[in-house]
């Protein structure tokens, strides 16, 4: 759990952003209406938790009523946890009464339940969790089918495209990183070939097609070069983005990614992407990849065999140097079943401007990664101005 956000009720919202931004140096990165909730949020970074300004929408709107009978000033306090179903049910056996019999929807992609501030000594105290964004995407037409980005943040921040792994995408898998670099980056959330909204093209997945969707999506976004931030197959992706466009390329970050694929890492790699294996041993995964891509099976199929490709790929590449100079960002977890951690020393190595950080972990699942954590390392990363030492 952490402090995800503090709720400040205003009557002018201009007055109040200009405020903060004397104050903090901060200004709303983001403004949303939440019809449900009777108001207009309005975000700002604030360093280790954000202000939400709550603006008053409505006649019947709760934070009207809080700015008549006290004026401005602090509404509530919202905590992050992971599971909102389980804290709810935690309060509720601690006897603790919640305005609302559901978890609601609230602003930031989030679901919210909140807690009566009688029995929490007049703090009203908000719990969040976020929920999949329904972010409409924007579809970039391709000779071979569309590809599909979703661009979150300021504008006039630079540039950083985020890359899902296999069988992932942006929505369903790394939103909620998305969600955590909104306030500082314009982040370009591509779904790579034939994963959630982009189309299957009627060819072979490779490192060269998924690499070009990324330049299709720069090219419609008028983005000559941006920091790139991959997972897993995405990270391979960034990686041989830098290697053949380079000039495309601010930064990269890539998290629990591989360049040294051995036969076993491809066939245990596979084994996680049979569906009609998984249908027996994993149904609720099995049924998630159905939902989330437009062509399931034969995107698996087209998968599986692009890891084909991987061990002799990585044997071409298993001495010397790769040919990236977009200084790079290599984490790890210390405990990937799939990635040793001697995979991510080995590329950490073999890249010319490289720092290495490995974070406690025990999957190689996007949802488990320690976010709290990867932030701070990430952002250092990517705002430095220094080139690193070779
Ligand atoms: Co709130």
């Amino acid at each position: 759990m952490r402090l995800e956000h503090i709720g400040v009720a205003v009557d002018a919202p201009d007055a109040a952003a200009r405020t903060f931004r004397a104050l903090l140096k901060a200004t709303p990165y983001k403004t949303e209406t939440v019809p449900d909730q009777g108001v207009r949020t309005h975000f700002l970074d604030a360093g280790a938790a954000k202000l939400e300004l709550l603006e008053a929408l409505g006649e019947d709107s709760p934070v009207r009523s809080f700015l008549e009978q006290r004026g401005e000033g602090v509404h509530h306090i919202a905590f992050s946890v992971p599971s909102l179903t389980a804290t709810v049910e935690q309060l509720r056996a601690a006897g603790f009464e919640l305005l609302s019999e559901t978890p609601q929807n609230g602003a930031d992609d989030k679901q919210i339940v909140f807690v009566h501030p009688k029995q929490t000594h007049g703090v009203l105290v908000e719990f969040c969790a976020p929920r999949t964004p329904d972010w409409s995407p924007r579809r970039i037409a391709r000779p071979h089918g569309s590809v599909s980005a979703f661009v979150r943040g300021p504008e006039d921040a630079p540039p950083l495209v985020v890359l899902h792994g296999a069988v992932g995408s942006t929505r369903h898998e790394t939103a909620p990183l998305i969600q955590r670099l909104e306030s500082s980056f314009r982040v370009i959330g591509v779904d790579l070939s034939g994963h959630g909204d982009s189309a299957l093209p009627d060819a072979p997945l490779t490192l060269d097609l998924f690499a070009a969707d990324v330049c299709a999506v720069l090219d419609a976004l008028d983005v000559p070069d941006a920091h790139v931030v991959g997972f897993s197959l995405g990270g391979g992706v960034a990686l041989h983005l830098a290697a053949t466009r380079p000039e495309r390329v601010r930064r990269l970050a890539v998290l629990q990614t591989t360049v040294s694929w051995t036969e076993a890492q491809a066939a245990q790699m596979k084994q996680r992407l049979a569906l009609d294996a998984l249908e027996e041993r994993a149904p609720a995964r099995a049924d998630r990849i159905r939902r989330r891509h437009t062509a399931p099976t034969p995107l698996l199929r087209r998968v599986r065999a692009f890891v084909d490709t991987l061990p002799a790929a990585a044997q071409a590449l298993a001495d010397g140097r790769l040919a990236v100079t977009a200084p790079t960002l290599v984490v790890a977890v210390d405990r990937d079943p799939l990635f040793p951690l001697d995979d991510a020393l080995s590329l950490h190595r073999r890249l010319r401007t490289a720092r290495l950080t490995v974070l406690p972990g025990t999957r190689h699942a996007f949802h488990a990664l320690p976010l709290d954590a990867l932030l701070p390392p990430l952002h250092t990363h990517l705002t430095a101005s220094a080139r690193i030492a070779s």
